[in-house]
């Protein structure tokens, strides 16, 4: 996990903690979760682009996203940033150039990828490396177009692996059909094609998100979408300022926990309603919970407005085809929607086993340990519904979406769930306990193991 620190930041969490079920009580209230985490990626590495100075407002100030902001110093950007608590404002500016030493992307897969698009770009060579966790993902869905477009890049594993070597410049436009639907690999292409000669298009089989292109085309970049495909000509952005709504992955964890629980009634503000990132509200309504949602702005060429969810009963689900693409970060806390309602079944989604850990097996893990009969698949998973005993202990395996929908499941369940590991919600969610005790929940660090106790947790 990376670990940079300004000031302003939250204190850290213990690593083990207890969270207590809500037993009765209900959520109520309002917060304001963290910045979009794809948008602020986004908003750091195209501010850095464009022609002069930047203003990001609202950007996440997690652990993800700084690693971002340190790889972009490396790059020679000018980066002055205030940091308050989980968000953080900052004017950035170019030009970029060769980095000076290794750009370390942490535990982030955004970062490396569209980092890997930027520095095919720049004239000189960039070594990209991160965690262990990020060193295991695979890469070549990045290098492979790379490749076509004329940088020399190269990779451990036989060039599939991080750290990666990128020797960058002289590009050239390509049409790339991917064979995933990944928005790191549209980018990272999209990105790649800003700095080539011609037009680059890359068609994908499924909606991922499009944050690319909105903000590619609100700083004025020739760019453009067509059918499955997005595209963009070599050419410069302008300098504007770029306002980053809540991240909709981050409301999700609060969407499933008032939706489950009857008297709930929690309010989420300027949330980025982008349709492709609300999957999980297709899925949250198809099982009968109730969620308003209306965009009524728009920031850096993206639709914001506040969500609005009350608790009752949910019934069962089912995520497939294009839905898994829209809500793939919520299928962790859906899979708790599934254990307390009426059961879920996820299919087609074996891109869960390449995210930060193999989330098809961390989700079924997490579920069994807390009393849940769940099921693996290849491409999924099952999930029992009916209640959800508690009573458990769950390691986060590093993961930030496991950690919190553990917790998530803590607060909906029966008895109290032990969680270790829990500090990885710093990657996308720094705020995740304060905004927990808001809403009316309750944890505690939990007791030291005994030297003689299975190993792994402790506070
Ligand atoms: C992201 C895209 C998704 C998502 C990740 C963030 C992005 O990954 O899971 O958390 O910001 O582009 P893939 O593009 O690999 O599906």
């Amino acid at each position: 996990m990376t670990g940079q620190r300004m000031a302003g930041a939250p204190a850290s969490p213990p690593d083990a903690i207890i969270v207590h079920p809500l037993a009765g009580r209900a959520l109520q209230g309002c917060v304001r979760v963290p910045g979009d985490k794809s948008i602020s990626h986004r908003a750091f590495l195209l501010g850095g682009l464009a022609d002069g100075s930047v203003d990001v407002t609202g950007a996440a100030a997690s652990g993800d996203v700084l690693a971002t902001v340190e790889a972009l110093r490396r790059m020679g950007a000018r980066i002055d940033a205030n940091r308050r608590r989980a968000s953080v404002d900052a004017t950035v500016a170019g030009p970029l150039r060769e980095p000076g030493d290794v750009l370390d992307c942490g535990n982030s897969g955004t970062a490396m990828r569209l980092l890997a698009g930027v520095c095919a770009g720049i004239p000189g060579v960039s070594v990209l490396t991160g965690d262990a966790t990020l060193r295991r993902r695979p890469m070549d869905r990045v290098l492979v177009p790379l490749r076509a477009m004329g940088a020399s890049v190269d990779g451990r594993a036989g060039g599939r692996l991080a750290p990666l070597v990128i020797r960058g410049g002289r590009l050239r436009g390509i049409d790339y059909r991917s064979p995933v639907a990944s928005a790191q690999v549209k980018s990272c292409v999209l990105l790649a094609g800003l700095a080539a000669e011609g037009r680059t298009r890359v068609e994908e089989p499924g909606p991922s998100r499009d944050h690319t292109e909105r903000m590619l085309r609100y700083l004025g970049a020739d760019a453009g979408v067509d059918g499955d495909g997005a595209w963009v000509r070599g050419g410069r952005l302008a300098a504007r300022p770029l306002h980053v709504p809540a991240d909709p992955s981050s409301a999700a964890f609060w969407l499933v926990a008032a939706a489950l629980v009857p008297g709930s009634a929690v309010r989420l503000p300027e949330v980025c309603l982008n349709p492709r990132r609300l999957g999980v509200l297709d899925v949250l309504r198809a099982m009968g919970a109730r969620v308003a949602a209306e965009a009524d702005r728009e920031w850096c060429g993206e639709p914001v407005g506040d969500l609005e969810v009350s608790g009752g009963r949910l019934g069962a689900g089912q995520v497939s085809g294009d839905l898994v693409v829209r809500a793939i970060d919520e299928l962790p806390v859906l899979a708790v929607a599934g254990a307390v309602g009426g059961g879920l079944v996820v299919r087609d989604a074996a891109e869960l086993r390449v995210k930060e850990s193999d989330r098809i097996a961390g989700v079924v893990r997490m579920l069994r340990a807390v009393g849940v009969a769940a099921e693996e698949a290849p491409d999924g998973f099952r999930v029992a519904g009916g209640g959800l005993p508690g009573d458990g202990r769950v390691d986060s395996d590093g993961d930030h979406r496991i950690a919190m929908a553990a917790a998530v499941a803590a607060l909906v369940g029966r008895a109290p769930v032990t969680i270790t590991g829990v500090e990885a919600v710093a990657t996308s969610y720094p705020t995740f306990l304060d905004d927990l005790e808001a809403l009316g929940g309750h944890w505690e660090p939990a007791p030291r193991l005994d030297a003689g106790d299975d190993a792994g947790g402790g506070a």
